[in-house]
C-alpha cells in the first residue's frame, strides 16, 4: 500500500486530502497539535523548526509527500514576512531536497495568486508570475526553491473551497455559515477566480501522483466567476437569502494586503495530461451541499482539539 505523508494535515486541504486518501493508501499527517482522534496517524511538530522534518521523513519513509502547510493568511503574511518566507519558501525547498534525495514523489501546493491579474486572458503555466504581496511573493519563492531542488516535483497552483476544522478557512463555508446566521456578507464583483471543490482538488492531486506527472500545473476549477457570483451560487444551492450578499468592489474593503483581481487560470494542460475533463463547478457545489446534509462539517470539526 502506498504510504502518503501530508505536511499541514490540519489545514483545509490537508485534512480533506487525508480523509480522502486513507481509502486505499496509508496516511500519516503532520500537524502542530490541533488534530485529535483522526482515523489516520498524526505526528506533531512546529514547522518553524524545519530541522525536525528530516527525521520525520526518515522515520516514516513515505512513498509520496504532499506539502499542504503554509502561512496562508494574507494579512498575517504582511505582518510577519519572515514567518511567511520560512513556511512558504524555505520549508518547501527543504522538503523538495529531502524528497529528491530519498526518491519520494513530492507535491508542493502553491497558489493562483502568484499572478498580478493584469492579463486579459486565461493564465497558462507558461505565463510569468508577478506577485503583488508578501504571501504571493513568498509562495513564488517556494515554487522556485522546489524547482531548483527537485525537478521531478509536482507544483500545483490551486484554489478551492470546502469544509475545514475551524469552519472559517474557505469562502464557501463562510458564505454558508454567515448567511445561515442571518448575517450580511460582502461579495466582490471585481475579483474573479476559479474555485474548485476541495474533494475534487484532492482527487486530482492523487490522480497526478498515480499517473506520475511532474512539473507545474494549474489545479483550479474550469469555470471562472466573481466572488459575488460564487456567493450567489452558494446561497441558491443552500436555500439561503441572496439579498444578504452585498455586491461590492474589493476597493471598498478594509483588507490591507494587495490582491490580484483576475485570477482566471487555464486548466488545459492538467486535463490534457490527466486525460479527462475537470469536474464542472455545479458538480462540486452539489457535492459540497451533499456533505453539508450528511453532517460532514461537524465530522471535520470533531477532529479539532
Ligand atoms: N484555500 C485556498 O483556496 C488556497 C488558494 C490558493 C493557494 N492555497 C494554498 O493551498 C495550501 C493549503 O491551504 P489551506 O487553505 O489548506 O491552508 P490552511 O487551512 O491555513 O492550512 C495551513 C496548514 O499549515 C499548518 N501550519 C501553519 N503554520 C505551521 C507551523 N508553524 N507548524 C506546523 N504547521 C503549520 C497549519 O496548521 P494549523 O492548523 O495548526 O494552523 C495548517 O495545517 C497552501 O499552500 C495555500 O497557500 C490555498
Amino acid at each position: 500500500m502506498t504510504r502518503l505523508l501530508i505536511i499541514g494535515a490540519s489545514g483545509l486541504l490537508g485534512i480533506n486530502l487525508a480523509l480522502k486518501a486513507m481509502h486505499g493508501h496509508e496516511v500519516i499527517g503532520v500537524d502542530r497539535g490541533r488534530l485529535k482522534s483522526t482515523p489516520f496517524r498524526v505526528l506533531q511538530t512546529d514547522l518553524f523548526h524545519t530541522d525536525t522534518i528530516d527525521s520525520i521523513v526518515e522515520s516514516t519513509r513515505p512513498d509520496w509527500l504532499v506539502n499542504c502547510a503554509a502561512l496562508a493568511n494574507l494579512e498575517e503574511c504582511e505582518q510577519y514576512p519572515e514567518r511567511a518566507q520560512l513556511l512558504n519558501a524555505e520549508l518547501p525547498g527543504e522538503l523538495a531536497k529531502i524528497s529528491a534525495q530519498r526518491r519520494i514523489r513530492f507535491v508542493h501546493i502553491s497558489t493562483d495568486a502568484v499572478f498580478d491579474g493584469e492579463k486579459k486572458d486565461l493564465y497558462t503555466e507558461e505565463d510569468e508570475p508577478n506577485p503583488l504581496g508578501i504571501y504571493s511573493r513568498t509562495k513564488l519563492n517556494g515554487e522556485r526553491a522546489v524547482q531548483s531542488a527537485n525537478s521531478e516535483a509536482i507544483i500545483a497552483r490551486v484554489n478551492f473551497y470546502g469544509w475545514s476544522l475551524s469552519g472559517i478557512r474557505s469562502l464557501g463555508e463562510l458564505f454558508v455559515n454567515n448567511l445561515s446566521a442571518g448575517k450580511q456578507m460582502n461579495g466582490f464583483t471585481d475579483v474573479v477566480f476559479c474555485p474548485m471543490f476541495v474533494n475534487h482538488t484532492t482527487q486530482i492531486l492523487l490522480s497526478m501522483l498515480e499517473k506520475g506527472l511532474n512539473g507545474m500545473y494549474h489545479v483550479v476549477g474550469p469555470q471562472p466567476m466573481s466572488k459575488y457570483h460564487f456567493g450567489i451560487e452558494i446561497a441558491r444551492k443552500f436555500g439561503l437569502r441572496e439579498s444578504q450578499i452585498d455586491a461590492k468592489s474589493v476597493l471598498s474593503s478594509e483588507l490591507t494586503a494587495r490582491r490580484a483581481r483576475n485570477l482566471q487560470l487555464s486548466t488545459h494542460k492538467l486535463s490534457t495530461d490527466l486525460g479527462y475533463e475537470l469536474p464542472r463547478f455545479s458538480t462540486g457545489l452539489d457535492e459540497f451541499y451533499t456533505q453539508y446534509k450528511q453532517g460532514y462539517p461537524q465530522k471535520i470539526r470533531s477532529y479539532q482539539q
